[in-house]
């Protein structure tokens, strides 16, 4: 921890010490002889109050402004760490009239936070969550590393449309200088400079197969893009996935076990760490005790058992279900309450509604799976790989020379693999509770919106 941090400060100082503080002011509240001023820097949710003698006050100590203080540290009457300052400079005024939006102890919708994406951060709730995403990523590099996976940098320049839904964000060269010095004859512009076609990822999953046939046990976690036209709560199109891969596992079994650890160690360690933040990001504060699903085993239902459950319950949907088209949200969010709200994996699904690469299981149906939680339905997505030769070339995309060396992976000391990728905002809103996954993420891209 940063030793002059609040943090800090709140957790290991007596009365007496001297100290020095930065940060910016929350709040102040004028008395008679002494101004009480409320301050925060990030490091805890928590805010150190410092006293400041009227006649030391200085001009622009007001809302908003950011200020450096020293003195010694005194207990409030009620027992709480406060500053009783020596000295305060203000360093950078804010002054509320020129349109700083955020009033001193009010609260705000995320819909209006988020109008001051570049502001956000130092609102106490966006604070807090920014802190919570820390100490889940953190949780995440220290789960894989206790389980002996190694982590493995994918790239985010690709030349593979991995999905195979066309979501791809097309790369090319800005330069008109570099696109005519390199066109090759009968090149179109936007195969010049890799030679075919480009984009930003949009999973690191056929790479990291390709680290797993060879280092048994990887994951990546790094960020993903997908051009989609949606606008929903639950969509960004550029957003962090969690993606692990596993050598020598045939059964799916295996591939959900280590989703289901993944959770709970990650939920754990976060609620270990930081349940403070955690209190202060939940939207449904009547929810918060709903942690229940920590000790629960994950039920597993495979899609036609899904399929019959919603069946059952046709009159409850706005949406009407169609076993053909796959589960809407509503669908997913009615499997997980029906569930107990205990987060559920759905499994075995028909061919046609999965990736090429999803192993076939001989029944039409491909070793894939889904994990639904509440608040956000699909949460995580994850397959046996076709590992036979033979079988995965026949179901490659058509014009598939750009996934020559993916075949070749079973060629040459091919083994079952197994993996799945997890949504890291989908993730976070559904231990947090939020509605919008605008507000989990601290810079989000969604159509129409990549201004800041
Ligand atoms: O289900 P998906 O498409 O699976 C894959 O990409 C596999 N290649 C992963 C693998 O097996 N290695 O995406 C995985 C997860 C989804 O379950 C969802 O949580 C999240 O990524 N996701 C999105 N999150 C935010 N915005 C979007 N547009 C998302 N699309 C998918
Ligand atoms: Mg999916």
């Amino acid at each position: 921890k940063n030793l002059s941090s609040i943090c800090h400060i709140l957790e290991t100082s007596k009365p007496g010490d001297v100290i020095r503080v930065k940060g910016w002011v929350k709040s102040l509240r004028d008395q008679k002889e002494n101004v009480f001023v409320d301050v925060s820097d990030g490091s805890t949710d928590r805010k150190l109050q410092i006293l400041v003698p009227k006649k030391s006050k200085p001009g622009g100590l007001a809302t908003g402004a950011s200020i450096v203080a020293s003195g010694r540290v005194t207990l409030s009457p009620k027992g709480q760490i406060e500053l009783s300052a020596r000295d305060i400079s203000v360093c950078g005024e804010c002054v509320v009239s020129d349109g700083y939006p955020f009033a001193p102890r009010k609260q705000y919708t995320p819909e209006y936070v988020r109008q001051y994406l570049h502001l956000r951060p130092r609102t106490a709730k966006f604070g807090a969550l920014l802190r919570v995403r820390n100490a889940a990523t953190l949780a995440v590099y220290d789960h894989f590393n206790r389980e002996g996976f190694i982590n493995v940098h994918t790239p985010i320049l690709t030349s593979n449309d991995c999905e195979g839904a066309g979501e791809v964000f097309k790369v090319l060269p800005e330069s008109r200088s570099v696109l005519r010095a390199m066109l090759k004859e009968g090149q179109s512009d936007d195969e010049v400079y890799f030679d075919r076609k480009s984009f930003l990822t949009v999973s690191g999953q056929l790479h990291l197969e390709a680290a797993a046939h060879g280092l048994s046990r990887v994951y990546t976690f790094g960020p993903t893009f997908r051009a989609e036209n949606s606008r929903s709560r639950l969509h960004l199109s550029e957003f962090y996935m969690l993606e692990a891969e596993v050598a020598f596992v045939d059964e799916l079994r295996a591939v959900m076990e280590c989703v289901e650890k993944l959770v709970k160690s990650v939920t754990q360690a976060v609620l270990d760490k930081s349940m403070e933040d955690v209190e202060r990001c939940r939207e449904k504060k009547e929810s918060s005790a709903s942690f229940s699903w920590l000790d629960k085993t994950f039920p597993v239902m495979t899609y036609r058992e899904a399929v019959g459950i919603l069946n059952d319950h046709r009159d409850k949907f706005r949406e009407d279900f169609s076993s053909s088209k796959g589960l809407g949200k509503e669908h997913e969010l009615f499997l997980v309450q029906h569930c107990g709200g205990v987060p559920t994996f759905v499994i075995d699904w028909p061919q046609e509604m999965k990736p090429f690469y999803a192993r076939a299981n001989g029944d039409g149906t491909v070793a894939a799976l889904d994990l639904l939680g509440p608040n956000v339905g699909e949460v995580a997505g994850g397959s046996l790989r076709e590992n036979d030769h033979v079988r995965l070339g026949e179901k490659l995309p058509k014009n598939n020379s750009h996934l020559e060396w993916y075949l070749e992976l079973r060629k040459f000391g091919s083994v079952p693999t197994g993996g799945f990728g997890l949504g890291f905002e989908r993730y976070l809103q559904l231990i947090l509770g939020t509605s919008n996954i605008k507000d989990v993420i601290p810079f989000p891209r969604w159509p129409h919106n990549c201004t800041l």
